[in-house]
């Protein structure tokens, strides 16, 4: 039976750093209320001409292939996970694609909109293909650019000063399963129930008018979101999900070695930790310093988590999100 093993990771943050207290001096906020609210102190954001959304992917991809020992020539199948692509169509799966001088020669990109959730729905995807044995190499990035698209006035306080802008990448890659090594299983759930409960809703399909003037004066383009009904359910499914794949595979929470949760405030992962029963050096955040970057959030502390030696052979290690959608979901590697 086939597996997929992580070859390599990399992460790619912009270089603009923005503290509580940038944000402070354009809207009604404070440094003591957003960090004590959700841990964050600093994100970053990009710089127009310089980052986009797909080129921050493609220098993700850059590091994991080269610490994957691998050529861009190597990947049969890019898959892209953001809420905010750089064009409404096409996705920007195939702008990395082009990035990476792959596009002669004419394999896949699949690009998804999970939201949160979406590096763990597209480590899904891959893992799928992998086990088949369709595909044996597969980039899969988690890029956002969330600073292009908030809204910088009171109105906006309670979402803007939540998100930051990165990207981070992994190589997935078939391997025989005889050492257990790899992804063990994934778990994927949504509930549409609460679709708008925290969501963009502009442009729209389904308006005769993708976006207007008055949309516009009405900040209808701006994300909203409902901070504390996002908040319970995150605390309740979080450990839902972590524990139905540890069930499945016969672990109990004292095997896993480190948890890499969705980076979406602090206080979700603190209670989850708690609840799991995890002491504090099993799980890596780095919110403080990027804020929440939706599906980069992932790789981008999973890389981080690998960098610092966190992370080493043998390790059982869980990933988990919950996010817009809603959407939710863990994963189990053995590393
Ligand atoms: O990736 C998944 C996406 N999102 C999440 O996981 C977010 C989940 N939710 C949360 O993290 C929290 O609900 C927040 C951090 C968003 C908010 O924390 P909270 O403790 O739930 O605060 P709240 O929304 O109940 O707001 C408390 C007060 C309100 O004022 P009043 O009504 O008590 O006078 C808000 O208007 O804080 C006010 N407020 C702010 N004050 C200063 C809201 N945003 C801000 C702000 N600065 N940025």
């Amino acid at each position: 039976m086939l597996r997929s093993k992580i070859a390599g990771l990399g992460y790619y943050v912009p270089e603009n750093v923005v503290t509580n207290n940038d944000l402070a001096k354009l809207m009604d906020t404070s440094d003591e209320w957003i960090r004590e609210r959700s841990g964050i102190q600093e994100r970053r954001y990009f710089t127009e001409g310089k980052d986009t959304v797909a080129g921050m992917g493609t220098q993700a991809a850059k590091i994991a292939l080269e610490r994957a020992n691998m050529q861009a020539e190597d990947i049969d199948m890019i898959i892209f996970a953001t809420l905010n692509p750089d064009y409404m169509f096409p996705g920007s799966g195939v702008l990395v694609q082009r990035e990476l001088g792959l596009h002669t020669k004419g394999i896949p990109a699949l690009d998804i909109r999970n939201q949160c959730s979406g590096f763990i729905y597209g480590l899904s995807v891959a893992d799928q293909f992998i086990r088949t044995g369709m595909y044996k190499n597969i980039l899969m990035i988690g890029s956002e650019i969330h600073s292009s698209g908030l809204d910088f006035s009171d109105r906006g306080r309670a979402v803007t000063v939540l998100f930051g802008d990165g990207a981070g990448a992994a190589i997935l890659t078939a391997s025989d399963t005889a050492d257990e090594k790899g992804i063990l299983t994934t778990k994927l759930h949504a509930d549409g129930e609460h679709a708008e409960m925290l969501a963009t809703l502009r442009p729209s399909g389904h308006k005769k008018r993708h976006i207007t003037h008055e949309m516009i004066d009405n900040g209808e383009q701006y994300p909203v979101m409902n901070g504390r009904m996002v908040f319970k359910m995150a605390v309740q499914k979080f450990p839902e999900v972590i524990k139905e794949a540890l069930d499945e595979t016969g672990y109990t929470p004292q095997d896993v070695n480190m948890f890499i949760p969705h980076q979406a405030n602090l206080r979700i992962a603190e209670a989850v930790r708690q609840t799991m029963g995890w002491p504090e050096e099993k799980v890596h955040n780095n919110i403080m310093k990027y804020g929440n970057t939706t599906a980069a959030s992932i790789p981008i502390a999973l890389t981080e988590a690998w960098e610092l030696g966190k992370i080493k052979e043998g390790d059982l290690v869980c990933l988990a999100a919950f996010g817009s959608g809603f959407t939710w979901a863990s994963a189990l590697i053995r590393w």
